[in-house]
């Protein structure tokens, strides 16, 4: 299937970079959220990391502007009838995400795929809310886009194999390696490392550590180029929590319970780097 148009659907620092791997690929880009003042906020993150490799010499000037000139933007879903692809990343909650599938599969054209960035939904329920289950897939990329290799693509229980291998090579041509998963809460990447950050949580919860110390041992002693926490402040600890609810109602097994702490921050609207304050405060 011939992909030139891609919608990606959010603006935050998923989807900025999204957009940002997708022009910098060379496909045409629309890039929506519901407010302006957030696609500025994207915008202005793809122009900061593509001003950064103009500084470094990787990028001519004219190039950069090249980028820029394929993305535009969008507040009204109705664009999505230009797509040939879209790929979703908005937050992480099943309701916001079925609700958005519905109306996509009533814009975009009938051949238009429609992918989800989720890291931890089912793919199967998310397709489910569609009249095209077989053109629904979990195309998973991870943070922060422009430097991370691996796409994780999640087949839900009706995708096609030609939707999947579509997805397969658009992700080769944004320079990613795919890599394949069949559809289970957390998939490979959140069912491993979520578990990881959630206990480094209860360490710091149950007074074993600050968390200081315990970004110190997992990046000395197991040379993880970050902590767990200054991690999950990265990722934001609304979607940790989100996906540690995830894993624990899909498993339905109490070792993926989120810890009380993770919680309380995330009540408090302490949600890491984005919003300036979680594990650590950030200027
Ligand atoms: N956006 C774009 N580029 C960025 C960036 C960002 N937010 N942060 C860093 N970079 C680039 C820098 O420009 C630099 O590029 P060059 O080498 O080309 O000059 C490169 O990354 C290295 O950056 P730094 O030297 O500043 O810092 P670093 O060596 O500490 O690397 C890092 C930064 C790549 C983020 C590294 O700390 C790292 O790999 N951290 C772990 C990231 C990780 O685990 N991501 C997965 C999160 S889980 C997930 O995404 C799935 C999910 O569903 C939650
Ligand atoms: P974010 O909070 O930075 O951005 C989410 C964006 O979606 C916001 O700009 C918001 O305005 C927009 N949005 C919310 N509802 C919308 C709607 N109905 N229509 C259009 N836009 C809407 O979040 P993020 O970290 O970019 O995460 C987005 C998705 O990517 C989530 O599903 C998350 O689980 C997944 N993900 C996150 C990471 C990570 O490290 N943060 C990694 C991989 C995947």
């Amino acid at each position: 299937m011939n992909i030139n148009q891609i919608m990606v659907i959010g603006a935050g620092q998923m989807g900025s970079g999204i957009a940002q791997v997708c022009a910098m690929a060379g496909f045409d880009v629309i890039l929506h959220d519901i407010k302006e003042e957030f696609i500025e906020k994207g915008i202005g993150n793809i122009q900061k990391n593509l001003n950064r490799q103009v500084e470094k010499g990787r990028l001519e000037e004219r190039e950069k502007e090249a980028i820029l000139s394929r993305v535009t933007t969008s507040v009204a879903l109705e664009n999505a009838s230009k797509a040939d692809l879209v790929i979703e990343a908005v937050v992480e909650n099943m309701d916001v995400k079925t609700q958005l599938f519905k109306m996509l599969d009533q814009f975009a054209p009938d051949h238009a795929i429609l992918a989800s960035n989720t890291s931890s939904l089912p793919i199967t329920e998310i397709a489910a809310a569609t009249e095209r289950p077989e053109k629904v897939i979990g195309m998973h990329f991870m943070n922060p886009v422009p430097v991370m290799k691996l796409v994780e693509i999640i087949r839900g229980l009706q995708t096609t194999d030609e939707v999947y291998e579509t997805i397969e090579a658009v992700s080769k041509k944004l320079s990613k390696v795919p890599v394949e998963v069949n559809d289970f809460p957390g998939f490979i990447s959140n069912r491993i490392l979520m578990p990881m950050i959630n206990e480094a949580i209860f360490a710091v919860y149950e007074g074993v550590a600050t968390p200081e110390a315990v970004d110190e041992i997992m990046k000395l002693g197991m040379n993880h180029p970050m902590g767990p926490l200054t991690l999950a402040d990265f990722i934001g600890l609304d979607t940790c929590l989100y996906i540690m609810e995830t894993l624990h109602e899909g498993f339905g097994d109490d070792k993926y319970r989120p810890c009380p702490l993770l919680r309380k921050y995330v009540k408090a609207g302490w949600l890491g780097k984005k919003t300036g304050k979680g594990f650590y405060t950030y200027a």
